[in-house]
């Protein structure tokens, strides 16, 4: 594509698909958002899609997922037991597999989060009767009863594949190599470039005596997890180091090519990232990394707790959430850069792997359910913006993992006992299903923002206030999304985060004709609005109503506070 091409202006355009722009006069249909609904009355946004400018390809893997001993996450979350009367599949909650396979996910990363600097992976395996207790980080006791071959168990039976995180704050290099080791060694054979036989009692013969004799052929592997903080209070140049003596030797197998994953910021300190790749550089030899982890959570606006709350906002901090949010494309864009940087590391793409909405306490599910906290339709918004980040920025985010899948933060699915239920957020990945895999093609969005109206107010403080050092955002995408292609079928996703405007758009494909459209919507009565065990469908998505394409143009109303998803064939 030439630089002429890409600057293509929309007027020119327009003008091109045949639009006649802001003349359509069009009565809203659509439902509230808990705050008085104005109806649209005219075209009040623009959406050019150029679908002859591919950005990138969008790696399935930013649909990826994150679980952790913690709260309630693994124990009842997804572990109940084999003896358990909740349905179950050899101990893995039954209803957290079906769903996960549900939404195809693609990969799941254990067993930490800060949990994973002091885990001790060997503590996991065998008799379960013959595990020890420990006491562990999150102030927990630990069982073990859920470890190594039953997340893999997990993996297996979801369908997706695996990303571990070694300890590296209090194991040595060596227990990371081993790790490796029990994982992808095949059955009675040795490292590749290894001449010596087989021992009798290589961690693939224990691996074998556990239950698994086939290997896991295990892909991505963190190399710690926040060094900065809980894992190890590191300065970047300490990290590299860390980093360069656990990776300089990996087992490595046929048939598996190893993805060590650096850690990255906290949040936007871009300084953090400069300085561990000018480090990584400073020692010339050459070595994997296939990615640099970003975790950045949005912290609700401070309540009377620092963090918000999950359930009871106002419109301020409703904006402000997910203005603040949005900061996720700045986040993007300055990593990739500072990567970019420094030469010879160049490769690596980023893998957020936390990431999602992070309130105080107040809506767990029960008080050992650390970190649980109920999921609103506020919630699948910001879900809808953050892949839409990620999607734009295709050829830049190589993995995300929302944090955490269930029972935690900004979780797609909420279990106690026998009581199960999915999220808003949960239907948001659902919908968004057929961008996996597609090239993203470039799309503007035009339409007025939105002013965060606590921009000047005081930034969230506290324990987890990842943006506590960030100037919150001030003004909001008043419509945001993103578009991909495959083959002929056209996915376009959008975000209206408009408490009370829907708002009706003109959405124009350049240099095609539309054969047909369809679509799903998720909106709500009230922004507030949220699933629970007793209400489990109370935020569901539905099928838009579309109206009639003409040529490369179609006019759709996109609710108040909503996330749909279109599908475009063209001709
Ligand atoms: O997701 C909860 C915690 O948040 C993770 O353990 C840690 O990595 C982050 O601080």
């Amino acid at each position: 594509m030439t630089p002429a091409n890409r600057t293509l202006s929309r007027r020119r355009f327009l003008q091109d698909a045949a639009v006649a722009a802001s003349t359509v006069t069009l009565a809203s249909t659509v439902s509230g958002s808990g705050f008085a609904q104005a109806a649209a009355t005219a075209v009040d946004a623009h959406i050019d899609i150029l679908p002859a400018e591919p950005i990138g390809t969008i790696a399935p893997e930013i649909y990826s997922h994150f679980i952790e001993q913690l709260g309630g996450v693994v124990y009842d979350g997804v572990w109940v037991g084999e003896t358990s009367k909740i349905a179950n599949h050899k101990g893995i909650r039954q209803a957290f597999i079906d769903a996960m396979k549900e939404i195809e996910a693609p990969v799941l990363r254990w067993p930490g989060g800060c949990f994973a600097d002091t885990y001790d992976w060997r503590d996991g395996l065998g008799a379960a009767s013959k595990r020890p207790n420990r006491t562990a980080f999150w102030d927990q006791q630990e069982s073990n009863r859920y470890g190594l071959h039953e997340f893999m168990e997990t993996c297996r039976a979801i369908g997706c594949r695996p990303y571990l995180a070694g300890d590296i704050r209090s194991a040595p290099a060596k227990d990371f190599y081993q790790f490796i080791e029990y994982c992808n060694a095949p059955a009675g054979d040795v490292p590749s470039n290894s001449a010596a036989p087989a021992a009798p009692d290589s961690l693939a013969v224990e691996r074998a005596a556990n239950g698994s004799p086939e290997p896991f052929n295990v892909e991505y592997w963190g190399v710690g997890n926040e060094s900065w903080g809980c894992g190890g209070n590191m300065t970047p140049e300490e990290y590299a180091a860390a980093f360069r003596r656990y990776t300089a030797w990996l087992p490595n197998y046929k048939g598996v090519k190893l993805k060590p994953v650096a850690v990255g910021p906290n949040g936007d300190d871009v300084d953090w990232t400069r300085r561990v790749f000018k480090s990584l550089g400073e020692n010339p030899e050459k070595r994997d990394l296939w990615g640099l982890s970003i975790h950045y959570y949005t912290s609700g606006s401070p309540t009377k707790f620092a963090e918000g709350d999950a359930l009871n906002f106002d419109e301020g901090a409703h904006y402000d959430l997910l203005a603040r949010g949005s900061i996720m494309e700045r986040v993007v864009k300055d990593h990739f850069a500072a990567i970019q940087q420094y030469g010879g590391q160049n490769q690596a793409r980023l893998v957020v792997d936390e990431w999602g909405a992070w309130y105080g306490k107040g809506t767990e599910i029960g008080p050992t359910y650390q970190f649980s906290q109920q999921s609103t339709m506020r919630d699948a918004l910001l879900s809808g913006i953050t892949l839409d980040i990620f999607q734009r920025h295709a050829e830049k985010v190589g993995m995300a993992n929302v944090a955490q899948s269930i029972n935690c933060l900004h979780s797609l699915m909420l279990a106690k006992e026998d009581k199960f239920t999915v999220t808003p957020t949960f239907h948001v990945f659902k919908m968004y299903m057929p961008h996996k895999g597609g090239t993203a093609v470039r799309a503007e969005f035009s339409a007025q923002g939105i002013r965060n109206p606590l921009a000047n107010g005081p930034i969230p403080v506290g324990g987890n206030s990842y943006t506590g050092s960030l100037e919150p955002e001030r003004m909001l995408a008043g419509l945001s999304g993103s578009a991909s292609m495959k083959g002929k079928t056209l996915t376009l996703s959008v975000v209206n985060p408009h408490l009370t405007r829907a708002l009706t758009t003109e959405i124009a494909v350049g240099g095609a004709t539309i054969t047909s459209v369809k679509g799903t919507v998720l909106v709500s009565r009230n922004v507030h609005d949220h699933n629970d065990f007793e209400h489990p469908k109370a935020v569901y998505p539905v099928a838009a109503s579309v109206g009639q394409a003409s040529g490369g143009r179609l006019v759709h109303t996109f609710p108040a506070a909503s996330v749909t998803t279109l599908q475009f064939e063209l001709a």
